[in-house]
């Protein structure tokens, strides 16, 4: 038999995580439960293969793309702060997923100029001053039909990389206005 993915321990790690991000003594930023079950939905219709992560946090998301990933795909997700990568990576092995995922200690854009890995789906969540500086790399790592999708795009900040991504020519693109946004753009064939 081939590897399972133990849901309910990636679940109630999940919930572990939204109370300790949520708590006022230690807040951190994450995607959080509704957007990260559009995530996860997100992924369960991709069902890509090969995953980029930038902007890993604290495994939160990971784990949501991971609870939708079919056997045999890979997560691989960046984030220049070690500590925040190295709760991750505990995080990510208390859910059992850590063979699944590759957590690298890296800024996003000198990932992106280094790996030149094609990618099914590619999540961003960094410095929202990084956003449109990356989208190109990105568009030019994603596979035809894969898909990128970007958090907190509802941001003021944001304006141009919502403007770059819904007029970009291989990409079409769709803002969903769930709490401060998500985006979905497909790369065209
Ligand atoms: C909002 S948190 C990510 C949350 C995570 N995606 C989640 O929803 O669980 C943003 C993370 O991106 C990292 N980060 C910010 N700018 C970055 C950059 N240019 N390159 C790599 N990591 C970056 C930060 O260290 C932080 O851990």
């Amino acid at each position: 038999m081939g590897w399972v993915l133990d849901v309910e321990r990636i679940n109630s790690v999940l919930k572990e995580i939204e109370r300790r991000a949520s708590s006022g003594r230690y807040f951190f930023p994450i995607i959080g439960p509704v957007k990260g079950e559009l995530l996860y939905a997100f992924t369960l219709l991709a069902q890509p293969l090969r995953v980029l992560e930038l902007g890993t946090g604290i495994g939160y998301s990971a784990l949501q793309i991971a609870r939708a990933l079919k056997p045999g795909a890979k997560i691989v997700t960046v984030d220049a702060d070690e500590e925040n990568a190295d709760e991750a990576l505990d995080n990510l092995r208390r859910a059992g997923v850590e063979d699944l995922v590759t957590v690298i200690v890296d800024e996003a854009g000198r990932y992106l100029q280094n790996d030149k890995s094609i990618y099914d789906m590619i999540f961003m969540d960094i410095e929202k001053s990084r956003y449109l500086d990356l989208l190109e790399d990105c568009i030019s790592r994603l596979r035809p039909n894969g898909i990128l999708v970007a958090d907190n795009v509802l941001w003021p900040e944001l304006r141009r990389f919502r403007q770059a991504i819904m007029t970009h020519p291989q990409l079409a693109s769709a803002i969903i206005h769930i709490e401060d946004g998500v985006s979905l753009s497909v790369k065209k064939l």
